[in-house]
């Protein structure tokens, strides 16, 4: 399902005109389709059926509490990195036990709120974190669930920065470490095993460096087996890829029915975490042209418009490549180009596009694609600019579901002017 679509030119979600939405809200904004976001989830819940699975949503993917909610309804668990998504899922009505715990720099303090609150998994990522683990819950008089986080080693094929499963990787421990941690947590009575996990990294392309992971968890899991050490659950991550531009969707049933096979018989429940696969292609960042800057001479021509890098800063940050399109038909003052869109801030790493052939005028809307996924999430307030809002689209109705920030709100920590 492509939630965007055009009517008599004009591009719409959901049959919701952006326009109005961009009229009502201003600009930039991001839009979400619930429908979009319900059918990726019924989708990939299909392709594991008849599987014992559990779909732990990534929040850090898009953390909105509407969108959160959408996937607590649709009865998904969630995978959190930190306190503040825990405290989001359960804002959210998400229940602690559907919960597991990633990352690797998990602090006392959230050990703590996690351990009181009865979260479903610790993912633990080092030897240091599985003895404070147990410090923590032994303290709190709490046993601690628990999972190794494994690095097996294995090459996602993705951008160095969302590649998490090598071994030059900061997260998860090799296998041999992993077996050693087990069989000293299997004998601490705060401490109770209760599956293995692994993240290999984001927006893979295809099933086989997944798999390849998943024979090596079932390889340790069954070593682990035959020293008395039984698990319940394996989670391999999240990591599908989505299209961006040309990139092929990941084949979610190859992947299903291979989990299948694979996990036939292991009595392992799986846990996926998807993120981007669920989210990304759900969303577009709405921005307007302020001016264009036809290029002198050789030079580049530059559309500048009211979203810059800290609203979405995927393209500065990975070179991502993001769909641009403009909202309505060209007028008849629109001009041709190559365009490179910016924004406004204060860098030359400020970009959403390079060399985009459009015809644009000032005031355009443009609508930014695949931005359902780490847009908003990882905006900031860089050159003080307040964040944007957050629209949901559905049953052809748009709501706000998040306001925009205003610069009152960005002073507002600061204090103690002069000392
Ligand atoms: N589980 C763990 C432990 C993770 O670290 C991640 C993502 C996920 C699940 C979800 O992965 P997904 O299904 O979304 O691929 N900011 C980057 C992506 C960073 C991903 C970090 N970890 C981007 O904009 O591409």
């Amino acid at each position: 399902m492509n939630p965007f679509s055009r009517q008599d030119g004009e591009l719409l979600a959901e049959n919701v005109r952006l326009n109005d939405i961009a009229d009502n809200v201003g600009t930039p904004v991001y839009v979400y389709s619930k429908g979009y976001f319900e059918s990726r989830y019924r989708a990939l819940e299909a392709a594991l059926a008849p599987l014992d699975a559990r779909i732990c949503y990534a929040v850090k993917a898009n953390s909105n509490l509407s969108v959160l909610r959408c996937f607590q309804v649709l009865g998904a668990g969630f995978d959190i990195v930190s306190g503040g998504e825990l405290q989001r899922v359960l804002a959210a009505g998400g229940r602690p036990e559907t919960v597991v715990f990633s990352g690797v720099g998990k602090s006392e303090a959230e050990m703590d709120f996690a351990l009181k609150l009865g979260i479903g998994c610790f993912n633990v990522e080092s030897d240091q974190e599985l003895d404070r683990l147990s410090r923590r819950a032994a303290l709190l008089g709490r046993v601690a669930p628990v999972s190794v986080r494994v690095n097996p080693n294995v090459d996602a094929r993705t951008h160095p920065y969302i590649s998490t499963g090598l071994k030059t990787s900061k997260f998860g421990v090799p296998a041999a470490e992993a077996e050693a941690m087990y069989q000293r947590a299997s004998a601490d009575p705060a401490l109770e095993v209760t599956g293995i996990d692994c993240h290999i990294g984001s927006q893979i392309a295809s099933a086989e460096p997944l798999l390849e992971a998943l024979d090596s968890l079932l390889e340790l899991a069954s070593r682990l087996k035959s020293q008395g050490i039984g698990l319940r659950h394996l989670d391999l991550g999240g990591g599908l890829g989505v299209r961006y531009n040309d990139e092929p969707d990941f084949d979610l049933d190859t992947y299903g029915e291979a989990l299948k096979h694979k996990l036939r018989g292991s009595g392992l429940q799986l846990v996926l975490e998807p993120g981007r696969y669920l989210v990304a292609n759900g969303g577009v960042l709405l921005t307007r042209v302020e001016y264009l800057k036809p290029a002198a001479e050789d030079g580049r021509s530059f559309a500048i418009v009211d979203a810059g890098m800290n609203d979405l800063i995927r393209p500065a940050l990975y070179q991502a490549w993001h769909g641009i399109e403009p909202v309505n038909p060209a007028a008849e003052d629109a001009r041709r180009d190559h365009w490179d869109i910016v924004g406004p801030v204060c860098e030359s790493g400020d970009f959403l596009a390079h060399d985009r052939d459009l015809a644009l005028a000032p005031g355009d809307l443009l609508a930014v694609g695949s931005a359902g996924a780490y847009g908003m999430v990882q905006s900031s307030n860089y050159n003080s600019r307040p964040r944007p809002a957050e629209v949901m689209v559905e049953n052809g109705r748009f709501r706000l579901i998040r306001r925009r920030e205003n610069s009152r709100e960005l002073l507002a920590l600061e204090k103690d002017l002069d000392g």
